[in-house]
C-alpha cells in the first residue's frame, strides 16, 4: 500500500479497532524495528554525546526486538513478579525498593535450588545471583562467576572484579549504586566459557533480574555477555560503539575486565566507552583524584 492517504486510513481503522477492543496502550516492543537484526537504524543525531568530540561515537542504534526479555513469570518467580511485567514506559518503575528486594530474593531462592545444568550444580560452592541497587539506573552484566565469586557468592570480587570496581569508582559510582550480575549464576568448572545450553537455562533468571531492576542502561562486559544478551555473533570489538535496545534498557557493550588485565592497552577504549555511557546518562565523570 503506497498511497499515503490509504495507508493513513488503514492505520486509523486498525487503531480504532484496537481501541474499541479496549486497548489503551501499546507495549514498546510493538514500536521497535522488526527483525532481521542486521537492520541498523541511524541513531538520533541530537544527543550531546553523539556530538561530543574526542570520543569514538557510536553511529547506530540497533533494536533487538526478538530478544526482548520474555519472562516466564510462573517459572522464574511468583505472582509478585507478575506485577513487574513491562508497562509501556517502564517495567517495574512503580515498585518500591522493598518490593523489588522481595522479588529479587524470591528469584535468588529459586536460583539457589536450580539444578538445570547438572555439571554446574554439582561443582558449584554456591550460586552467585547479583548485587547492588534494586532500582539502579545501570546494570552491569558479566559472563559467569569465577573461583573467587563461587567462594564468596558475589559477582566480580576477584582480580577482574577489583578492576571493575575501579572502573565503577572512576565513573563516580559505588558498587552499591549499580546492579551487577552475570549471564550465568554458577561457576563453569575451570572457568571455561558458558555453553549455549547453560546460558539458555539461566536466561530466565537474568531476564527476571532485568525486569525487576528495570535499568535504563545495561553494560555488557565482554563477548559472552554481549553475544548472549543481544543474540549476536559479532566480536566484542564489532559490538562496541553501538547502542542496542533490550527491553526498556539501552545497551552498551565493552571489553571484559579480565581482557583488560591481559591487555592493559584496552583500558583506554573501555574508558572511552564509559565516558560515552555517562554522557548519554547526562552525567560527567568525577575529576581525577590528585595523588596524595
Ligand atoms: N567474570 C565475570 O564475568 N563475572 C564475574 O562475576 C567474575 C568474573
Amino acid at each position: 500500500m503506497s498511497d499515503p492517504a490509504a495507508l493513513a486510513f488503514a492505520l486509523e481503522q486498525k487503531l480504532r479497532g484496537w481501541h474499541d477492543a479496549g486497548l489503551t496502550h501499546l507495549p514498546r516492543a510493538v514500536f521497535v524495528a522488526p527483525p532481521p537484526l542486521a537492520v541498523v537504524t541511524p541513531a538520533p543525531p541530537t544527543t550531546p554525546v553523539e556530538a561530543a568530540p574526542a570520543v569514538d561515537v557510536p553511529t547506530t542504534v540497533q533494536s533487538v526486538s526478538q530478544t526482548q526479555p520474555v519472562i516466564n513469570v510462573a517459572a522464574a518467580g511468583d505472582d509478585i513478579m507478575a506485577k513487574s511485567r513491562p508497562k509501556p514506559s517502564g517495567g517495574s518503575a512503580a515498585l518500591s525498593v522493598e518490593e523489588r528486594n522481595q522479588q529479587l530474593a524470591k528469584v535468588a531462592k529459586k536460583v539457589s535450588a536450580c539444578v538445570r545444568c547438572q555439571e554446574l550444580a554439582s561443582t558449584r560452592t554456591q550460586t552467585v545471583f547479583g548485587v547492588g541497587n534494586p532500582q539502579a539506573r545501570v546494570m552491569f552484566i558479566g559472563e559467569a562467576p569465577g573461583a573467587d565469586e563461587d567462594a564468596q557468592g558475589e559477582p566480580f570480587v576477584g582480580r577482574a572484579g577489583k578492576l571493575l570496581t575501579d572502573i565503577i569508582h572512576a565513573c563516580g559510582w559505588t558498587r552499591q549504586e549499580i546492579y551487577i550480575c552475570n549471564i550465568l549464576r554458577c561457576r563453569p568448572p575451570g572457568n571455561r566459557n558458558p555453553s549455549p545450553e547453560e546460558a539458555s537455562n539461566c536466561r530466565e533468571f537474568l531476564d527476571a533480574q532485568i525486569q525487576i531492576v528495570n535499568p535504563e542502561y545495561i553494560v555488557c562486559w565482554g563477548t559472552i555477555a554481549a553475544q548472549n544478551l543481544l543474540g549476536r555473533e559479532e566480536t566484542i570489538g564489532q559490538l562496541r560503539n553501538q547502542w542496542f535496545e533490550y527491553g526498556n534498557a539501552t545497551v552498551l557493550c565493552t571489553y571484559h575486565p579480565s581482557y583488560l588485565l591481559r591487555n592493559p592497552a584496552a583500558k583506554k577504549p573501555v574508558w572511552e566507552d564509559m565516558k560515552l555511557l555517562l554522557n548519554k546518562m547526562g552525567l560527567k565523570p568525577p575529576p581525577p583524584k590528585k595523588p596524595s
